[in-house]
């Protein structure tokens, strides 16, 4: 289990060693977690910035949500583990925890369950937002589009300082961010798009959206539900990553929140981060069979080589992710229920298996990160390879509404305005062009 924190030093003192002037700063302590030490007063007091472009030590805030212990792969949500949550938790449960703290009773699960199922559908119009697109377009590119368009539709709940205007708007971003992702990928297939069913719960009404067509119902296969169900609860929050971070920055400017969602979902299209989990695909594909392996771990290692070995490697785990565990017991379970042998999965568990026991990755703790297996279950479901990142963001989206409501709820809130070390040309006069060279 997580280590508890151990009793905080007070302050650090940092001294300039110039000019011998001595500072203390204050250290401040979490539930778990590495102390941190408060610089909020360090320009003032030093007249110095500290550098840390990739934020690799440094903390954007406080944060009651979710708490990843990289070094023992743990990862919970206010303070529930992961793996009890995709084993006896749905992903509207889930998101209940994640935006209010606490676990729902009957009451509460019903209610909330009733609200998300009928704000579902979307408004008529947004259709033709998607008419706007290429067929070929990629579904996440569309997503940007028609999320960031959702905040010209919905003037009833602008206030975003009115508790209640900001809950109407996360609920209808929980529960329209399916039905948009749905529209994505019919689009995307030429098919008419499928109406929400209310008489289905969220993970079934989503499958029914993406997979149904007039001619015929999607046929619901329980164990499929329930790893599609997993899916969603195991992507549901991860900390200040890049997209949730860029959620947070976008909102700290008082924007629309329907509109950081948005810009959300443009940071993690990245393949560095949500995209990660088609560029598995993909990079599968490249390697094409087990006897490559050893050239691509490579090309992995060899630094003028842009190959990563996607699916591995993370900025907080230095372990085993845990989701990637839950999702590999899940692959298996799809791939026997669906009757697939799908040769993808032999080579990425071959591949997982010489890589961890490749010095480069053990030096290095490079695991397999929730994006590994991820592709081959949506694979086996029958997702198109570029939709797979398209519902890393359906599942996200409960997490950046719920950092951005946490934001929001501080006492007060400052723009995000980060500083720089300015390397750039010195100050020199203008040159009329006759007298450039
Ligand atoms: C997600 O932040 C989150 O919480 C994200 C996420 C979430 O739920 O929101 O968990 C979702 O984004 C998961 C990560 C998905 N991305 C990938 O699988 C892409 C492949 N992974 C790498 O790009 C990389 O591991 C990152 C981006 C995930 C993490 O990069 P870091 O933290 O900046 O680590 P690094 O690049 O500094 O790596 C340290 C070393 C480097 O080598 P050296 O300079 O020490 O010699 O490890 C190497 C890296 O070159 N390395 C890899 C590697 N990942 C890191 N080498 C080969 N293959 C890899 N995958």
């Amino acid at each position: 289990m997580t280590k508890e924190t151990p009793a905080p030093e007070k302050t650090f003192t940092l001294k300039n060693d110039q000019t011998g002037e001595e500072w203390q700063l204050p250290v401040v302590e979490g539930t778990y977690g590495p102390h941190c030490i408060d610089i909020r007063k360090l320009y003032g007091q030093t007249g110095h910035f500290t550098l840390d472009p990739s934020f690799t030590a440094t903390g954007s805030c406080k944060s009651k949500i979710t708490y990843i212990d990289g070094d023992e792969g743990v990862l919970m949500h206010r303070g529930y583990d992961i793996k009890e949550l995709a084993a006896d938790s749905t992903y509207l449960e889930t998101c209940y925890l994640l935006l209010y703290g606490e676990l729902p009773n009957k009451k509460e699960l019903k209610e909330f369950t009733a609200h998300i199922t009928n704000h579902t559908m979307v408004h008529e119009q947004i259709k033709s937002i998607y008419q706007g697109f290429r067929r070929d377009a990629h579904p996440m590119a569309i997503m940007c589009g028609v999320v960031g368009a959702m905040s010209a539709f919905y003037h009833d709940s602008l206030d975003i300082w009115d508790p209640e205007q900001r809950r109407i708007s996360a609920h209808r971003l929980i529960a329209k961010i399916p039905t948009l992702a749905a529209m994505a990928m019919k689009y995307s297939k030429g098919q008419p798009y499928v109406y929400p069913r209310n008489d289905l719960n969220y993970t079934e009404n989503f499958l029914h959206m993406c997979f149904s067509v007039p001619a015929e119902e999607y046929k619901l296969r329980p164990p499929v539900v329930k790893a599609m169900e997993r899916i969603l609860i195991l992507h549901a929050d991860h900390e200040q990553n890049a997209s949730t971070s860029t959620v947070r920055l976008a909102g700290s400017s008082l924007a629309n929140p329907m509109a950081c969602i948005a810009s959300g979902i443009t940071s993690l299209w990245g393949p560095s981060h949500g995209g990660a989990n088609q560029a598995v695909l993909e990079m599968l594909d490249q390697i094409g069979h087990k006897d490559n392996i050893p050239e691509f771990l490579e090309r992995a290692k060899d630094k003028s080589d842009p190959f990563k070995l996607m699916g591995f490697g993370h900025r907080v785990y230095k372990n085993f992710d845990p989701r990637a565990a839950v999702m590999k017991e899940s692959c298996d379970e799809v791939l026997a229920e669906l009757g697939i042998d799908d040769p993808q999965l032999e080579l990425a568990m071959e591949l997982e298996k010489i890589a961890l026991n490749d010095p480069y990755f053990i030096d290095r703790k490079l695991f397999p990160n929730v994006d590994f297996y991820s592709g081959i279950i949506l694979k086996a479901m029958g997702f198109p390879t570029e939709m797979f990142t398209v519902l890393f963001a359906v599942s996200r989206t409960v997490g950046w509404i719920s950092q951005w409501k946490e934001m929001m709820e501080e006492p007060s809130i400052k723009i995000g305005r980060p500083r720089q070390l300015y390397t750039g040309a010195p100050s020199r006069p203008y040159v009329p062009i006759e007298k450039r060279k």
